[in-house]
């Protein structure tokens, strides 16, 4: 395949199941930050895909960000919860003014800092895993979290830190996260965060001030994730907040974004195990699956 030897062939496999567990990080650096880093390092031994991966992505975001938002990146200040090592960070200097880097392990913190030490416009953030307490209130246009609350196993940190986020941006301000559904389960299973639906967010949520732009998820993805784009909004009516009133739409998100890397068809053999049930934007009461 692409000509590629099967040490090549081996290292890649390594450095997806690496992948996997480095999308378990979050969960690993909350009981074992030194074991979390060891295998941070695994990923960036052999990263060049990871980080390709990574930028793609950032740039299917960033179109969002361009669209609805009020003030141009340019002229912004981001903040990126749980950036990780930083593959998103990175490229988010490139794109905004200054770049707030917050994430719950110093561990993960450190290699992040040398793995974005070319760029003059980070700050980085070690933070106590459920505020943003460094951040004055409406300070912040743009807020990303990718890939970070599928791993938080207490519901009422997740809805906590949309709250503090709300906190933190400015009137008109967008904040963007993604999470892998899989992860979405109630908790107590394997390796899981704790359960995430949309009447659960509506409740936590009701007093906070925001619109829903967005929820969508890419059919075609193999390995399933929710994109949520909510703006700082005052005065939104009740049904623009609604998470379990508003339309989920299919949005290529991941499509188009890795399928000429050599290691995707690793990636879609990895995930081909039998999936858990989604429980985001599930009705509570059924359980079923809806997304
Ligand atoms: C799977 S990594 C994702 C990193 C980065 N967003 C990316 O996609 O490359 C999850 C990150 O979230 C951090 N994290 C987990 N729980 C957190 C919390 N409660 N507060 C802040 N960061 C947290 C972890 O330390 C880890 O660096």
């Amino acid at each position: 395949m692409h000509g590629v030897d099967q040490a090549s062939r081996n290292r890649r496999t390594k450095y997806l199941k690496g992948q996997y567990w480095g999308g378990l990080l979050g969960w690993v650096a909350l009981i074992n930050p030194k074991l979390a880093i060891t295998l941070e390092k695994r990923n960036s031994g052999n990263s060049r895909e990871f980080h390709i991966y990574g930028l793609r992505l950032l740039n299917v975001m960033m179109r969002r960000f361009e669209e609805h938002g009020g003030t141009p990146l340019g002229h912004s200040e981001i903040l990126e919860l749980g950036c990780g090592m930083g593959r998103y960070t990175l490229p988010l200097a490139c794109r905004f003014q200054h770049v707030h880097a917050v994430d719950i392990s110093k561990q993960i913190l450190r290699a992040a800092r040398k793995y974005c030490s070319s760029a003059p416009n980070i700050s980085f953030y070690a933070n106590d895993g459920h505020t943003l307490g460094s951040f004055a209130d409406e300070s912040i246009e743009y807020v990303l979290c990718t890939g970070v609350i599928q791993h938080i196993p207490d519901f009422d940190v997740i809805g906590g830190y949309v709250k503090e986020v709300l906190r933190v941006l400015k009137d008109g301000g967008l904040y963007l996260f993604t999470f892998q559904v899989h992860h979405t389960q109630a908790t107590g299973s394997r390796r899981t965060g704790a359960k995430i639906t949309a009447e659960a967010l509506d409740r936590c949520l009701s007093e906070a001030p925001y619109e829903i732009l967005e929820i969508s998820n890419d059919p075609e993805d193999p390995v399933p994730h929710f994109l949520v784009l909510i703006r700082k909004n005052k005065s939104a009516s009740a049904e623009k907040k609604s998470f379990a009133n508003f339309p989920l739409t299919n949005h290529p998100y991941r499509t188009g974004v890795f399928e000429d890397l050599i290691s995707c068809k690793d990636m879609i053999e990895l995930w081909k195990k039998p999936q858990p049930r989604i429980t985001f934007y599930d009705k509570e009461s059924s359980g079923n699956a809806t997304g």
